[in-house]
């Protein structure tokens, strides 16, 4: 073994890790050479065998991904690294994007050689002004040191164009179509798929959407090889992960440990476990768009892709959230359906319609107005909005307010038949059909 499992964050404690400098001095950029001595295809065959993932919430096969985009001669072909980081509870490419950004260009310029693309865009949420200045910075110096130079690259006749967007506070423009929209200068509005981005994308074109985590694998894999990096994880999921951990524990923070870790693990060693001492109640294991889990549910999982769809949720965008018993679950309900409702872009019936009605009932529940046959509601209104829609905001939307009411249902039989303010009791009108 060459690296620690924490590959991806083992310079984050040292005296700037951000320079070209440090990165250089690591080997940094030699990993792309070495990726550029390659045929494209040969490259694509090895990130496809090294069974790397997406990180940034679907974890579709990178390399996989990357062989759909055709290869035409003269064609454009695009990049969009995804820098958004919305989903509530993540806070990982932030850091990857402030300690270690030339990791994350690294990996764009072998994904850029792959797939022969000449322009990537770096789409990085508004709310980031520092790490967009960190990543304007690495840019600047990766250009002055002919890194990136004109129509070379790392010395090789081969002309890529990094650019940077601001988001402007969407969590929409996370989804990868709608991102492109945005890049295009429009509301981000999701698109249809089929046809998939890799074929027609970006003013048309095949574009790859990678998160900066997934990228930031790349320069590792290459230095490597694939056995190196398939030693940590399952067969169809290997490597590192790295975990935000929030909420009631000793000690929130990231945490890059290998896939497939038990979850009994990242709680009580790695965040030195349940604040207080309180009792584990409910943990939302990948992102505020997974279903939630019970302690029981949670504690026997290993945190891998695979282990988490059998148990009936997801690994996301591995943001791990835990509550404890204090916990109030009508009010976690009502803050995730505040969000979706905002953030719905409204192009979808079930979806606008869906949200809104799912912020109703469950406001109604949370100010005391509530009554038993609101259970089966919520979980109706929500099963009415999955599969019919453009894109997966209306599951992710559905999902977790679902597994609250079928989990959790005493937590709202207590408050039934509470009084609730006037000014509260306007808005969350009873629905007609209720
Ligand atoms: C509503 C919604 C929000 C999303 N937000 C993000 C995000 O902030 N960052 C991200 O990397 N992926 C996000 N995704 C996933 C992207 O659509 C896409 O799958 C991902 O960027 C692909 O990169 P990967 O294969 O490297 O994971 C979101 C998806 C949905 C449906
Ligand atoms: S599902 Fe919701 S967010 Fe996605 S396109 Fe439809 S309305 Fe917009």
């Amino acid at each position: 073994m060459t690296d620690p499992h924490n590959y991806l964050t083992q310079f984050w404690a040292e005296k700037n890790p951000h320079t070209l400098e440090f990165w250089q001095s690591k080997g940094g950029y030699e990993f792309a050479k070495k990726a550029m001595e390659m045929e494209p295809k040969a490259l694509i065959d090895l990130v496809k065998a090294s069974g790397l993932r997406g990180r940034g919430g679907a974890g579709f096969p990178t390399g996989m991904k990357w062989s759909f985009v055709p290869q035409k001669e003269g064609q454009q072909r695009y990049i969009s690294v995804n820098a958004d980081e919305s989903e509530p509870g993540t806070f990982k490419d932030r850091y990857l994007m402030e300690l270690t950004p030339h990791q994350m260009i690294e990996g764009i310029i072998i994904c850029a050689w792959a797939i022969q693309a000449s322009t990537a865009f770096i789409y990085i949420r508004g709310e980031f002004p520092f790490q967009y200045k960190r990543v304007m910075e690495a840019l600047a110096e990766a250009k002055k040191a002919g890194i990136l130079e004109g129509g070379t690259t790392l010395g090789k006749n081969f002309p890529l164009k990094i650019l940077v967007m601001r988001g402007a506070g969407a969590y929409i423009c996370g989804e990868e179509t709608a991102q492109l929209t945005s890049i295009e200068g429009n509301r981000g509005n999701p698109r249809l798929k089929p046809p998939f981005p890799a074929v027609v994308g970006l003013f048309g074109c095949p574009t790859v959407i990678n998160n900066v985590e997934t990228l930031s694998n790349l320069p590792w894999i290459l230095k490597n090889g694939n056995d190196w990096y398939r030693q940590w994880g399952t067969e169809k999921a290997p490597g590192s992960r790295i975990f935000s951990v929030s909420g009631h524990v000793n000690k929130p923070g990231l945490y890059e440990l290998p896939m497939n870790v038990p979850f009994k693990e990242v709680l009580e060693k790695h965040s030195g476990g349940m604040k207080g001492g309180r009792k584990l109640k409910a943990v939302v294991p990948g992102g505020s768009s997974a279903p939630l889990m019970t302690a029981d549910e949670m504690l026997p999982i290993n945190m891998d892709p695979e282990s988490l769809q059998a148990a009936k949720t997801m690994m996301g965008s591995s943001a791990i959230v835990i509550m404890d018993e204090t916990t109030d679950m009508v009010r976690v309900a009502y803050n995730l359906a505040k969000f979706y409702h905002h953030e719905s872009c409204g192009q979808c019936t079930p979806c606008r319609e869906g949200t809104g009605w799912l912020e109703k009932i469950v406001a109604r529940n949370y100010h005391g107005g509530g009554k038993e046959s609101d259970l089966s509601l919520i979980d109706q209104v929500g099963g009415q909005m999955c599969g019919r829609t453009i894109c997966v905001l209306a599951e992710a939307a559905a999902w977790p307010l679902q597994s609250i009411v079928r989990k959790w249902p005493d937590d709202f039989r207590k408050r039934f038949g509470k009084q609730f303010d006037a000014h509260v009791a306007e808005r969350v009108a009873e629905p007609a059909h209720a």
